[in-house]
């Protein structure tokens, strides 16, 4: 129990980009660092179910879940859209988009596209999202703005970005502070990028939640 806790505070999102052994911010042992995000003690914080359950979807539709890594929030997703919907799963490290591919065979789960992405890009395609979901990622992308407009690009009509992330002070689990981007400096890049806040709800006690969606419901292309 204590190991599982240490692995959560150490490895959920440990470094800036670039800054891990095992590049992209991620540490060296990917074997361990996908066994703690999908860790079940890591549910009693995260609380993937009621995260989901926030993101208004419906049979049928397309999550996009931007640094999926082994499948955490992936797997959940694919269930909450059916066999009718699709999930594309977004990550730049091989090793982990692995993981999320033995978990999706074991789980038999056949609605999910893992997209092996570039750090700069999700290349997702346009106009088909109706959620993005990006969950303790957003500190790893080389240039927050410019990748939040290429996912305001990815979005279908009336489409929202959902970003969850760590609250910039100490708490129990997550990464260090000092890695963090604070709620207010994530609403101020998403402004920059042409998008506007609709909802923040308050879910989690570690992290806040910020839906997005374009300003004026123009998208602003990178
Ligand atoms: C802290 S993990 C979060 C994984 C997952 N969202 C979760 O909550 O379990 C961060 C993930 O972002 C991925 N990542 C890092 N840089 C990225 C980038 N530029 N584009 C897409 N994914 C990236 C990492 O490989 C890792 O899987």
């Amino acid at each position: 129990m204590v190991l599982r806790a240490l692995l959560a505070v150490l490895l959920l999102g440990a470094l800036p980009a670039g800054a891990g052994g095992g590049g992209h911010g991620n540490p060296s042992d990917l074997g361990a660092y996908a066994r703690a995000l999908t860790d079940p003690a890591r549910d009693a914080w995260q609380r993937p179910d009621a995260v989901v359950d926030a993101l208004g979807l419906r049979p049928g539709s397309v999550a996009c879940d931007v640094g999926a890594g082994p499948g955490y929030f992936t797997l959940r997703l694919a269930r909450a859209v059916g066999a009718d919907g699709r999930v594309y799963a977004v990550d730049v490290e091989p090793a982990l988009l692995a993981a999320l591919r033995d978990h999706l065979e074991a789980a038999g789960i056949s609605n999910v596209t893992p997209v092996l992405s570039v750090p700069s890009d999700p290349l997702l395609p346009a106009r088909a999202c109706d959620v993005v979901l990006v969950v303790n990622t957003y500190h790893h992308f080389p240039d927050g703005p410019t990748y939040l407009r290429r996912l305001a690009a990815a979005l279908g009509p009336g489409g929202r970005i959902v970003n969850v992330d760590f609250e910039k002070r100490p708490t129990p689990v997550g990464p260090p502070v000092g890695h963090r981007v604070s709620r207010d400096a994530f609403v101020a890049d998403a402004a920059g990028a042409g998008l506007e806040v609709v909802d923040e709800p308050r879910l989690l006690e570690h992290q806040y939640v910020v839906v997005l969606r374009p300003a004026g419901g123009i998208i602003q292309r990178p």
